[in-house]
């Protein structure tokens, strides 16, 4: 099962595509965690994807679609993946469709995520992030176990440097003028589907359930 997420920054991509990635027993791939841990170990595309980043801006795509075109073409990918945050941009779904005709396969879904902006700045500044194991919470409606630690590995917790008011604005605008596009996109396929994202986390997981089947 191959599918996409899509969604305004702070929608519920992640904690959604964690949840898929379990049940169904496929990878989770998320080009910001991914982006996240080569700004962690000072990489070259770390040091590169981090001015974008840090200013609420995409990251160019050419440092992104070669990156996931590799990623889906290894060995654990092949009973399907989730891809999260990816395509942002027409032509990364463009490149994304192009690198798995050659292939012979395509996407089987492409999940919209959906919550007005209005309770995004809210969500994302309560977010915080294990920059060890991905996990994520939020100090209201999904706390930790104990304050500022990770339940899943104990380390410390974070705040991203991009969940600033006046960054996650700014993401919400990109958003909405370059990776919004994607809906019609994929509703041209026939591929999408879309959720309530302003529910309960489980209940959200509940419908994306109902669309992928048990
Ligand atoms: P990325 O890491 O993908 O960030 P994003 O799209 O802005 O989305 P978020 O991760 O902020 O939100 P999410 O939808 O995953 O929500 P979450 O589950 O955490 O990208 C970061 C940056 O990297 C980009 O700005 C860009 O610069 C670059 N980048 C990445 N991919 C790129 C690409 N393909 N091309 C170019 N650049 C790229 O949930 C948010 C919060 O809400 C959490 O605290 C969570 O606990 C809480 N929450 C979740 N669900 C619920 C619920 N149902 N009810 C209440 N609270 C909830
Ligand atoms: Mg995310
Ligand atoms: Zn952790």
């Amino acid at each position: 099962m191959k599918i996409i997420m899509l969604g305004a920054p702070g929608a519920g991509k992640g904690t959604q595509a964690k949840q898929i990635a379990a049940k169904y027993d496929i990878p989770h791939i998320s080009t910001g965690d991914i982006f996240r841990a080569n700004i962690k170990n000072n990489t070259e595309l770390g040091q590169k994807a981090k001015t974008y980043m840090d200013q609420g801006l995409l990251v160019p795509d050419e440092l992104t679609c070669d990156l996931v075109v590799d990623r889906i073409q290894q060995d654990d990918c092949k009973t399907g993946f989730v891809l999260d945050g990816f395509p942002r941009t027409i032509p990364q779904a463009e490149a994304l469709e192009n690198a798995l005709a050659k292939l012979g396969q395509s996407m089987d879904y492409a999940i919209d995520v959906d919550v007005p902006d209005e309770n995004i700045v809210n969500r994302m500044s309560g977010r915080r992030a294990c920059l060890k194991c991905g996990a994520t919470y939020h100090i209201v409606s999904i706390p930790p176990k104990k304050e500022g630690v990770c339940d899943n590995c104990g380390s410390e917790l974070v705040i991203r440097d991009d969940d600033k008011p006046e960054t996650v604005q700014k993401r919400l605008n990109v958003y909405h003028e370059q990776t919004q596009p994607l809906i019609d996109f994929y509703s041209n396929k026939g591929i999408l589907k879309s959720v309530d994202g302003t529910q309960p986390m489980d209940r959200v997981f509940a419908d994306i359930v109902n669309i992928l089947g048990a």
